[in-house]
């Protein structure tokens, strides 16, 4: 069994990390492990920047947004001389295994570092909802839940000026967030990435077919991968006559206590990835589908593509006129 084991976090921030380190933490612990806090993701891996955790030090974590171990994204961990400092590293303070929380580019270091002899298994924690292999990330549901919020809020605004708002939505190169939180913001246009859109057919005609049934206010959703919104309220304002606003939701959207789904979630994860390497299995990601949590080969995972699921935007389409 290995007794010594680390833990980071790396790329953008995800609401739900905290119960992960702490299923980490308190599951290693329970095991005899010795575990290590790393900060600031690789960067403190190769800085030799990490302390001791223990029972205690992830108290109280649970409830909290954010990472008690800091994130980065690291250009120095994508080169060998940065691979070899991590190992380096990883020999001096005895630790045998590591487990990183992160999206799809933290994973290819994590495959790379198993590749040289440190095993390692990756957890998804991104608000994106883009990795493949798994039904949901950490952080997603959380992120979800603030957009509904925000929107909901900017949806009293737009209804008492009869405006329509246009609302951009994070999520990368991915659709998912904007999708699903659209759909429960009743927005009546949703663009997203994955689907090719045609402005006027699906924005201003949609407007103006709801207009003639008496709708006043509109909320409209966009990807940031589309972006823009700036100019669409413009276009939409001068092409429906209707006053129209623009706002970016921002990284309002990465901060928060987590829900409920992702704490569980996170403790999920964090507790299966120490079953893996407590046997000396890495270059795993884990993840959950239909509700079970299980394990991928990292190369495999990071191979696999997540289709949108098309008819919820079909389906969004039929009802939000
Ligand atoms: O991957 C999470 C995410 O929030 C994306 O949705 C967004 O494109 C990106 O990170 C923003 O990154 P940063 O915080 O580095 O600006």
């Amino acid at each position: 069994m290995l007794k010594t084991i680390g833990v980071l976090t790396s790329g953008g921030d995800a609401p739900g990390m905290n119960a992960a380190i702490r299923a980490v933490v308190r599951a290693g612990c329970e095991l005899g492990m010795t575990v290590y806090g790393i900060n600031r993701g690789y960067n403190g891996l190769m800085e030799n920047d990490m302390y001791e955790m223990h029972l205690r030090t992830v108290s109280d974590i649970i409830n909290r947004g954010g990472t008690i171990l800091y994130s980065a994204r690291s250009e120095r961990f994508k080169t060998e001389e940065g691979m070899q400092a991590a190992i380096r590293v990883c020999r001096e303070r005895g630790i045998e295994g590591l487990v990183v929380i992160g999206g799809d580019g933290s994973f290819r270091g994590a495959r790379d570092l198993s590749l040289r002899g440190v095993p390692c298994v990756a957890i998804p924690g991104t608000i994106d909802n883009d990795i493949a292999c798994c039904d949901r990330t950490i952080g997603y549901d959380t992120a979800m839940n603030t957009v509904v919020d925000m929107v909901d809020r900017i949806r009293d605004t737009t209804e008492s000026h009869d405006r329509c708002a246009v609302v951009e939505v994070m999520g990368r190169g991915a659709g998912y967030l904007v999708l699903n939180s659209g759909i429960a913001c009743g927005a009546t246009s949703i663009l997203i990435p994955e689907v090719p859109y045609d402005f006027e057919r699906d924005v201003i005609e949609r407007m103006k077919r709801t207009q003639r049934s008496n709708k006043v206010h509109f909320v409209i959703m966009v990807s940031e991968a589309i972006g823009g919104v700036a100019e669409m309220a413009k276009r939409i304002q001068k092409e429906t006559g209707v006053e129209s606003r623009a706002t970016v939701l921002g990284h309002v959207q990465r901060g928060g206590s987590p829900t409920a789904a992702d704490r569980i979630l996170g403790s999920q994860m964090g507790y299966h990835a120490v079953q893996l390497l407590k046997e000396g299995i890495g270059n795993r990601v884990v993840a959950t589908q239909k509700g079970d949590i299980l394990d991928f080969d990292i190369f495999e995972a990071l191979n696999m593509k997540k289709e949108i699921d098309l008819s919820l935007y079909t389906m969004s389409n039929e009802i939000s006129i």
